[in-house]
């Protein structure tokens, strides 16, 4: 099965996980791109959904699916998305896509957090993968200086601005052992919107995409 294979069958996977008449909180990726055509086949069932990002609404807008503003919602039953990195307790690097601040603000609301991803997404110890942080445009150089001290090596993702209008840095050689207390420590940094590590609210269930099917890990 290829990558996209695995991704689809997870996606679809998590529509077990979809209470009927409720809103549904959707992601953002390649993961959860899938997911949305799947929640497209129940639309009718579904009040509607809250996304993360403008690319997820422009999906499910496509599909005729209505989009909440997240202020118009108290409570989400579940929020399905996708990772870069996930480990053993259920912890999180997300934010490839950009969408870091409006995941981890769905996320907060929802009572459930299943998260979808291919088995090459599961480590160890979180941090091979870059670890994404938004940061307001004019913090930019002095994130970066404060992110050298704890160890990292910050980079400008270039040409990205984030649905919010600000900029992504990405964190190379992190090796992250407390993720609760890094994702504390650079959140605490002025000028951070939000660091793409979910720790302190990690996942419930976790889909495993594999070549001899999908594994789920609560
Ligand atoms: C988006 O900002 C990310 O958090 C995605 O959830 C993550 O990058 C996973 O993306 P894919 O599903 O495309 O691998």
């Amino acid at each position: 099965m290829t990558q996209d294979e695995l991704k689809k069958a997870v996606g679809w996977a998590a529509l077990d996980y979809v209470t009927p008449g409720t809103v549904v909180g959707v992601g953002t990726g390649s993961t959860a791109a899938h997911f949305i055509d799947a929640l497209g086949s129940i639309k009718h069932q579904i009040e509607g959904a809250v996304s993360s990002s403008d690319a997820s609404t422009a999906r499910l807008k496509s599909l005729g699916i209505p989009v909440f503003d997240s202020n118009e919602v108290d409570v989400l039953d579940v929020y399905v998305d996708g990772a870069d990195e996930i480990n053993g307790h259920m912890q999180m690097i997300k934010g490839g896509g950009a969408a870091l601040t409006r995941e981890k603000i769905i996320a907060a609301m929802a009572r459930k957090f299943v998260c979808i991803v291919d088995a090459s997404k599961q480590v160890d110890v979180l941090g091979h993968f870059p670890l994404p942080v938004e940061v307001i445009p004019m913090a930019r150089a002095y994130v970066a200086r404060e992110l050298v001290k704890l160890g990292g090596l910050p980079e400008y993702r270039q040409g990205v601005v984030t649905d919010n209008g600000n900029i992504i840095l990405d964190v190379r050689s992190l090796t992250i052992l407390d993720p609760v207390a890094l994702e504390n420590t650079i959140n605490g940094i002025p000028g951070v919107v939000t660091v793409g590590l979910f720790a302190n609210r990690g996942a419930d269930v976790a889909l495993i995409g594999t070549p001899e099917g999908v594994r789920t890990v609560k």
